[in-house]
């Protein structure tokens, strides 16, 4: 395999690698899937033996970072195998990260294997403390659960970045509640801007988008804020809270474009690979990687799809109306 590293046209280096490994999930969050979802049929899905050699192509290719989404990766049965397999490249030296974004709802049940793994911190979506409004919100989810499970993850010597999406009407009273509690807990805590994804028809993002300029200003009215350097890898800006110490991020595809420093594809669970979260175009690696046990097609197949990367997304609410939106469910890429 020829191992010249990914580089996309805008001369961005391609080294974190997303997997959705499942479309399926035990909640229904509002802003992620509709009330009734088509799920695919199992027999579409790539096998764990087949993601395996997926992501270990990539690996070679000069991924270094691997994360593992959904819908909810741990309802896939057998994702264990697919870990304790993924950990050899962490072994090797080759992954500099493995770790997974969860709902949380299985976190006690698999926790400790995670850790086991190799894995060494996980983003745990949580928009709310209130069990009502996390009921509302999920849908079908349970508040006491995912706090049983991220005191699971805790308990197995897993650092814990919790999720917010920034929510109008929904979560801002919590503000600072959140804070508190990550605080007491030693979470760090990131917020994320609600994007236009999914098919929309009754809802509408706009009326839920809270910006993330006035959520930190609001943050600022309390608290000293300082701008920090560092990075995870992902497109969170941090900041240090002074009087609390604590680690807050930023996600902000709406206030901020953050496109330029991208450097990260998608594959879903059926072998598609997304080139950016906020466009429709996509490579299927599925039909290469099955037309040769050997790899040398599907890294041509790779590499032509990073080659069409696009610049970015055109996700916009400016103008109070909603531009660059995507009809694709977030749980098909895992955000
Ligand atoms: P770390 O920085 O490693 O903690 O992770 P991350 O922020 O890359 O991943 P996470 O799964 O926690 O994603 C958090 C949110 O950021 C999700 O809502 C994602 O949809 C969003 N996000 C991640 N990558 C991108 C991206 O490339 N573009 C956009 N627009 N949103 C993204
Ligand atoms: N906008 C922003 N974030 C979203 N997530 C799911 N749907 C959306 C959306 N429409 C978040 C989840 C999870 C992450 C993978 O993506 O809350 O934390
Ligand atoms: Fe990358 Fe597209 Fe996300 Fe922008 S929207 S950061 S280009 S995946």
């Amino acid at each position: 395999m020829d191992r010249t590293p990914l580089i996309d046209p805008f001369a961005r280096p391609i080294s974190y690698l997303r997997v959705s490994v499942t479309d399926r999930c035990d909640f229904r969050c509002v802003y992620c899937m509709s009330e009734n979802m088509t799920f695919l049929p199992k027999a579409d899905l790539l096998t764990l033996e087949e993601l395996d050699r997926l992501c270990s192509g990539f690996v070679r290719l000069g991924v270094e970072k691997l994360r593992i989404t959904g819908g909810e990766p741990l309802v896939r049965k057998g994702i264990m195998t697919f870990f304790r397999a993924m950990s050899r490249h962490l072994e090797s030296g080759e992954l500099r990260e493995l770790t997974l974004t969860t709902n949380g709802s299985q976190l006690r049940k698999y926790a400790a294997e995670l850790a086991d793994c190799g894995i060494r911190r996980i983003n745990v979506s949580l928009d709310t403390l209130d069990a009502q409004k996390f009921a509302d919100i999920t849908r079908w989810g349970r508040l006491d659960q995912v706090l049983d499970g991220i005191e699971a993850a805790r308990e197995a010597g897993l650092r814990v970045k919790i999720n917010t999406v920034a929510l109008k009407g929904f979560n801002e009273d919590e503000l600072f509640p959140l804070l508190d509690w990550c605080a007491r807990e030693d979470h760090d805590l990131t917020f994320i801007e609600v994007m236009p994804m999914g098919d929309l028809g009754n809802e509408d993002r706009l009326d839920q988008y809270w910006s993330l300029k006035d959520l930190r200003a609001r943050l600022a009215e309390r608290f000293t804020l300082t701008d920090l350097a560092e990075r995870s890898g992902g497109p969170a800006r941090y900041v240090r809270v002074e009087e609390t110490g604590q680690k807050i991020g930023f996600i902000t595809p709406l206030t901020h474009n953050f496109c330029e420093s991208c450097n990260r594809v998608r594959l879903t669970c059926t072998g598609e690979l997304y080139m950016c979260l906020g466009q429709e175009d996509m490579a299927d690696l599925r039909a290469p990687l099955r037309a040769s046990p050997d790899d040398a097609l599907l890294e041509s197949a790779i590499r032509a799809a990073i080659a069409r990367k696009p610049k970015g997304h055109d996700f916009d609410y400016s103008r109070q109306s909603v531009t660059g939106q995507m009809s694709r469910h977030m749980s098909h890429t895992g955000g």
